[in-house]
């Protein structure tokens, strides 16, 4: 009797291996292996047809004589899910959005597809996760009563494939394509195989019928897409929804886009009636203090087109034998990093204090022009002084101690400016090099070196 073969599948990177380890050996990340057939079943082909490999193949064309046709798009209607597109949904487009439990994902989705089927497209909406009665719920509480959005309540691949094939949507949302199985698979659903095979076969109908597919996907605790990694490289375009689910603010951030600009945000206030866009959005992330509280700094972060303040808080207090070091918001390694660089060229030390940091808001910053910032709200908390009431700063901090420019640093000040903002420590590159009307009432301190800086903040006290 032949033996059943099993395959563990990394949950991770989708890398399989043919017994379990705790380590993962492609990408090394513990505890990711799970059990599943990476393998359809037998005697089928993947791809439907046995003879698929011996199908004659396209034909080869030089670059020069392929026609570079622009994508066909379609506005949302939703301004600030449209900049984060590129513009629109794109005809035969596959994106993946992603987010915590409770975000946001269906509600902004209802919206845009209702928008789209008012527009005279038809779409289609596949619900796995609610029954058609919560999504007419929500519908009713979106102020859309009358929406005439058909609503397929169906987790099975199969049956999922032949209504896009029969109804041959504009678009089509699958929330959430954790839930879709199919039958031809003997894993069980939810597995990285299933998750992964059932999102190949609706990227490859979205290509061959033109529809636009949204998938909707979960996130790990630790912010990864839950599934493999491959879904990211499967479809066109990636989209995660970060954000407090305690605070109504949302933000809607392209991590890749094959028809668009990625890192561009768009940002969003949840409200009674479903998400609405916040079109200038620079202040939202800064907390208001009535008066400076030491350990807080704010600095502008340049995300797509639109700066955006946002306050890093430190706390430096005393700790145990190993003290901890935690961030949210922000890149912990880098923490550690800036933590050495403090200590060797400033000489300030923290070797036995716990270190939080926290960028307010539930923003992620991963560009490191936030390292300034982070610095001097960690001096701030360990000195137990504020600084100035109306004060920024931004910048890369090096290993040897130099601070580095920021990208479009004096649109960052532009920002501060405008927002009231009255002193500015910036990298000696960012600062203006001619008085420009732009930068009224704020005063700005180039320095290129973080003992410089520190220097600064201490002449301001
Ligand atoms: P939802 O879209 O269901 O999140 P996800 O699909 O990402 O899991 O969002 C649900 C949350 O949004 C829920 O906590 C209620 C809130 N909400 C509003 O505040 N206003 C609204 O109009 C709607 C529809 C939801
Ligand atoms: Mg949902």
């Amino acid at each position: 009797m032949a033996k059943d073969k099993s395959i563990f599948t990394c949950t991770e990177c989708g890398g399989t291996s043919a017994r379990w380890m705790g380590k993962c050996p492609s990408c090394n990340a513990w505890n990711t292996l799970l059990e599943g057939s990476s393998e359809p079943a037998a005697g089928k082909n993947r791809f439907g047809s046995v003879h698929a490999s011996l199908a004659p193949t396209s034909e080869v064309l030089p670059l020069a004589q392929i026609e570079a046709a622009d994508f066909e798009r379609h506005p949302t209607g939703i301004d600030e899910l449209d900049r984060v597109l590129g513009g629109g949904m794109v005809e035969g487009g596959v994106v993946l959005i992603g987010g915590d439990p409770g975000i946001g994902k269906s509600t902004l989705l209802l919206q845009a597809v209702d928008a789209l089927q008012r527009s005279g497209m038809n779409t289609l909406y596949v619900t796995g996760e609610e029954s058609g009665a919560q999504v007419a719920m929500r519908s009713r509480r979106l102020g859309l009563p009358d929406s005439q959005v058909p609503v397929l309540p169906e987790i099975q691949l199969e049956k999922i494939l032949h209504t896009l094939q029969s109804r041959q949507p504009g678009i089509a949302i699958i929330d959430s394509i954790q839930t879709v199985y199919s039958d031809q698979l003997t894993s069980a659903p939810g597995s990285v195989a299933q998750v992964r095979e059932c999102a190949a076969h609706l990227t490859r109908t979205a290509k061959s019928t033109g529809t636009t597919i949204v998938l909707v996907g979960h996130v790990t605790k630790e912010g990864a897409l839950a599934g493999p990694r491959v879904l990211e490289h499967m479809v066109d375009t990636v989209l995660y929804f970060e954000g407090d689910t305690h605070s109504n603010f949302r933000l809607i951030r392209a991590i890749k886009n094959r028809f668009g600009a990625v890192n561009e945000i768009g940002v969003f206030a949840m409200t009674e009636k479903g998400l609405k866009g916040v079109s200038n959005p620079s202040a939202i992330f800064l907390s208001q203090h009535a008066e400076p509280v030491p350990g807080s700094c704010v600095m502008v972060t340049l995300e797509g087109t639109r700066p955006l303040l946002v306050e890093i808080q430190a706390l430096v207090d005393s700790g145990g034998p190993s003290p901890r070091r935690l961030s949210v918001g922000l890149d912990r390694d880098r923490l550690a990093m800036l933590l050495a660089v403090l200590h060797r060229h400033a000489g300030v030390a923290c070797m036995d204090q716990d270190v939080f940091v926290n960028a307010v808001g539930g923003v992620r910053i991963s560009e490191p022009a936030a390292d300034l910032a982070v610095m001097l709200a960690i001096t701030s908390s360990l000195r137990g002084k504020a600084l100035p009431k109306g004060f920024i700063a931004f910048g890369e901090v090096g290993l040897a101690g130099e601070v580095r420019p920021a990208p479009r640093g004096q649109d960052r000040l532009k920002e501060a400016a405008k927002l009231g903002f009255k002193v500015a420590v910036v990298p000696k590159a960012n600062a203006p090099k001619k008085n420009d009307k732009a930068f009224e009432g704020l005063t700005i301190y180039p320095v290129e070196r973080i003992e410089e800086a520190m220097q600064v903040v201490r002449g301001l006290d």
